[in-house]
């Protein structure tokens, strides 16, 4: 019997897109003009796919314009990076996204380098990195800023917790370990070359599984009553006799939930948010570009 409380970050998704969509609306009587997302696609990597048209879709449902750019596989990096000048000029684009990852050849590196601060509503580009390290005010990552949300939702003030992040990559660990510093947790990074992991993290309050191995964090390694937040999202290989495999996070849900205080499934925690996430920085984007503030509740 689980006894964990599920974190239901599909509902919570829904609230955020609710108020966006009452923000975006609010922004369109004043500046005369809906908020722009600008989506860049190059290539044709199935999941990303998805993924594009997913954002652009949750766009039209909140009154974001989204401006969809779909490239070849062999486009060059000179040609991404003209496209990306003259969105950066654009007047009608607040935020561009550059789906990753990027047809091998194309530096990714220099094309996030490429994108305004200003419209890097991923808040890829280093001086976001570097003002979330130093706590100035610029744009957070979708996932961690969506896993903060769903923690002080659950938790509320996350002063003086122990949190241990789980993976260090440039998307998700590292931003969502500055950001749970910023709240004053005492943060660990533990990675693939992390001494004796499971000890690591049963010291944590809050646990944030960020490492793309199916089922990885066992129930032995979580503090009772610990909030678990995964942002894994795995398929495995199909049981017999069915076309596709089922959706895993990082954590074994099922035996870490009788220990766990409250822990995201897969799917319905993290996922949703992550869109979500990326329309309301869209939103703030808008709202900097127009000179105008951020209404309550964003
Ligand atoms: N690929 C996987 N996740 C993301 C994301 O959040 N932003 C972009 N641009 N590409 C991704």
């Amino acid at each position: 019997m689980a006894s964990a409380a599920l974190i239901d970050g599909k509902a919570f998704a829904a609230g955020l897109r609710a108020r966006i969509a009452e923000g975006a609306a609010a922004f369109a009587h004043q500046a005369a003009r809906q908020p722009g997302l600008a989506v860049v696609l190059v290539g044709d990597d199935p999941a990303s796919q998805v993924y594009v048209g997913a954002k652009a879709r949750a766009c039209a449902e909140v009154g974001i314009a989204s401006f969809e750019h779909r490239l070849p596989a062999d486009t060059s990096e000179a040609a991404l990076l003209s496209l990306i000048e003259r969105l950066n000029q654009d007047e009608a684009v607040d935020g561009i996204l550059v789906q990753m990852p990027l047809p091998g050849g194309l530096d990714e590196a220099a094309i996030i380098a490429a994108i305004s601060p200003d419209k890097d509503v991923d808040g890829f580009h280093v001086l976001n990195a570097g003002r979330l390290s130093v706590g100035q005010p610029g744009f957070i990552p979708c996932t961690p800023l969506g896993c903060l949300m769903l923690l002080k939702d659950r938790l509320g003030d996350l002063a003086g917790m122990e949190a241990v992040v789980i993976g260090r990559s440039n998307i998700v660990g590292k931003p969502m370990a500055q950001l749970l510093l910023a709240a004053n947790c005492t943060v660990t990074i533990a990675h693939s070359r992390t001494r004796d992991l499971a000890q690591v993290v049963r010291r944590a309050d809050i646990v944030i599984a960020a490492v793309g191995r199916p089922e990885m964090v066992r129930a032995d390694w979580i503090k009772p009553g610990a909030t678990v937040i995964d942002v894994g999202i795995n398929r495995l290989p199909p049981e017999e006799g069915k076309a596709k495999g089922r959706l895993v996070g990082d954590v074994a849900f099922a035996e870490v939930a009788e220990v766990a205080g409250a822990i995201t499934p897969v799917p319905g925690g993290v996922g949703p948010m992550t869109i979500a996430v990326l329309l309301r920085n869209t939103l703030e984007a808008a709202h900097r570009h127009a000179g105008l503030p951020l209404p309550e509740g964003l």
